[in-house]
């Protein structure tokens, strides 16, 4: 589990802690207008790590939290941070836990691409969730799982690569260490396995900043402003 590596967590902590990029200006905007309001609901967030969400979920009223994660140090931080709000932890594998009770609402931010078997945890959301009940996530965008440090540069600026685009599997990548691990999916795949586990597609959302938050020079060649980085998907099942 990467994020219990000291240097990788530290370093991911002074990213996430200080973000106003990825989650601040695009992934965090783009996931919580598809929620809506949850206000009522029953919701279990998939890989909280610092609790962003389940904090956001809690104060916005949403009745029950479950906040899961398989690393250790997300969860102590949040037992240590978060303890007082009446969000539930559980540490470990969604897929290796059974809950009691089903869900209004599955969310996951950002972590499903670390998941191997995508399938079986589709297979498990839909189990696991009330009729009418929507599973939202957002992840790595398959076109840059694909090729994951993977560009050009000539005068012009950067040049990012699909090579490989269509070759699905685990890639390896340095993120502050060496050795972090993902798997890349093709887009009609990730959505061709929610169709057959039998979700509605709602929403596909490819978000990217606004025009106000950059400068023309980042506009040039910036991975966020000239290339998908993320994918956010709302599902439902019918009930
Ligand atoms: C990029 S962080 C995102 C954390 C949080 N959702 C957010 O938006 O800030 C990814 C999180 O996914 C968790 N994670 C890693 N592998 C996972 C897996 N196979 N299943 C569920 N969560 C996983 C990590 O422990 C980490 O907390």
């Amino acid at each position: 589990m990467i994020y219990d590596d000291e240097v990788f967590f530290e370093n991911y902590q002074k990213l996430r802690l200080n973000d106003t990029g990825l989650n601040g200006k695009m992934e965090e905007p783009c996931i919580r207008q598809l929620i809506g309001d949850v206000s009522g609901l029953r919701v279990l967030d998939i890989g909280s790590g610092f609790g962003h969400q389940a904090v956001w979920l809690k104060n916005n009223h949403a009745v029950e939290v479950v906040a899961l994660d398989p690393s250790d140090n997300m969860i102590e931080y949040l037992k240590k941070n978060h303890h007082d709000i009446g969000i539930e932890f559980v540490h470990g594998y969604y897929e290796d836990q059974t809950f009691k009770n089903r869900f209004d609402l599955i969310l996951s931010s950002m972590a499903l691409h670390y998941v191997e078997n995508l399938e079986l945890f589709f297979l498990k959301c839909f189990r696991d969730l009330n009729d009418g009940g929507q599973l939202i996530f957002s992840m790595e965008h398959p076109v840059c799982t694909a090729n994951p440090e993977g560009y050009s540069e000539d005068k012009n600026g950067k040049y990012w690569r699909l090579n490989n685009y269509f070759n699905e599997g685990e890639r390896t990548q340095k993120w502050f260490v060496e050795g972090v691990r993902k798997n890349h999916r093709k887009l009609s795949t990730i959505l061709n396995l929610l169709i057959s586990c039998g979700f509605k597609i709602k929403k596909i959302e490819e978000p990217h900043p606004l025009d106000k938050d950059y400068s023309e020079n980042e506009k040039k060649d910036d991975c966020f402003w000239v290339r998908p980085s993320i994918v956010v998907i709302k599902v439902e099942k019918l009930r």
